[in-house]
């Protein structure tokens, strides 16, 4: 076996792919989030179908995704290769009395990844799948005056099946044709136990990240008497409190704009 594979296949290998998968992962969680802020913009759901459609039709990002996706499956894969790997090891568990949130954070990242994927396939089913891949998401038309920089809003009904998007020029208004993805977010996020899901995953993800981000750069070897504390505190504020509060609000808010209308 070459040396390469030799170190891949060992278990200092398996939780180096582990931390750099993961300290990808966490580099889209910025991204998403800083996209998906757009909901917060009242006008009508035009910038954040825009940036929907921009993910899914600019192929750059559209490599990046298929990344995205294979770094989620690896990262699963090996977690499980690796709890199944250190349980034939060590079948007793160590006995401790340390209950710090870092402490039940690291203890139960098995259990808190689970909850996390299972969160991933409902929420990709719900939105990226039936974005993708079916006709149930509808269209919208924004018209903006160019003179005025005012939008309005209307249903578009395409007359080809093969229409994705289309933006055009008519007279002094521009006309943007996109899908429709913010009224399906809002429709998921107008259901409580659609939110009581997302609320319950994103305090999953703020324990696994407490934990992960610290240990994936522990991992690599980057370890610094002056860096780590830059670390430990980008992965709590961060990572295990801005991020996981930032999507938990997002259905939240929703939710309880849904019930004032
Ligand atoms: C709570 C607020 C969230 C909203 C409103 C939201 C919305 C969306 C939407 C509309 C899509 C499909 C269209 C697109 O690619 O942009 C998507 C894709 C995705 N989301 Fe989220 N998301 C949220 C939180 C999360 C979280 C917390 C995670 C991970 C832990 C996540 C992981 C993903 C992944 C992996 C994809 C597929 C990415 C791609 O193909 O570009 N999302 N999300």
């Amino acid at each position: 076996m070459s040396d390469f594979k030799q170190t891949f296949n060992s278990s200092l290998g398996k939780k180096l792919i582990m931390a750099l998968t993961g300290l990808f992962l966490c580099t889209f969680l910025i991204v998403h989030l800083g996209g998906n802020l757009l909901l917060f913009s009242k006008d009508g759901g035009f910038g954040f179908n825009v940036y929907a459609n921009f993910l899914t039709h600019f192929p750059p990002v559209e490599v990046v995704a298929y990344l995205l996706y294979l770094s989620i499956i690896v990262h699963a894969v090996y977690a499980l290769v690796l709890t199944i790997g250190n349980r034939k090891a060590r079948p007793v568990k160590y006995a401790s009395s340390n209950n710090s949130p870092a402490s039940v954070s690291s203890k139960n990242m098995g259990l808190l990844g689970s909850i996390l994927l299972v969160f991933i396939v409902i929420h990709m089913s719900d939105f990226w799948y039936k974005y993708k891949y079916t006709d149930t998401v509808a269209f919208k038309e924004y018209r903006t005056n160019l003179s005025s920089g005012i939008t309005t809003v209307s249903d578009f009904t395409p007359t080809s099946k093969d229409f994705e998007h289309s933006v055009s020029t008519q007279g002094d208004e521009e006309v943007v044709r996109v899908k429709d993805i913010h009224t399906k977010v809002a429709a998921s996020f107008g259901q409580l136990w659609y939110v009581i899901i997302y609320v319950i995953a994103m305090g999953a993800l703020s324990f696994h990240l407490l934990h992960g981000f610290q240990s994936a750069f522990r991992t690599v070897g980057w370890i610094h008497r002056k860096y780590t504390p830059v670390i430990e505190f980008v992965g709590t504020w961060l990572f295990a409190v801005i991020i996981p509060l930032g999507f938990a609000l997002m259905p939240l808010v929703y939710y309880f704009q849904s019930l004032s209308k």
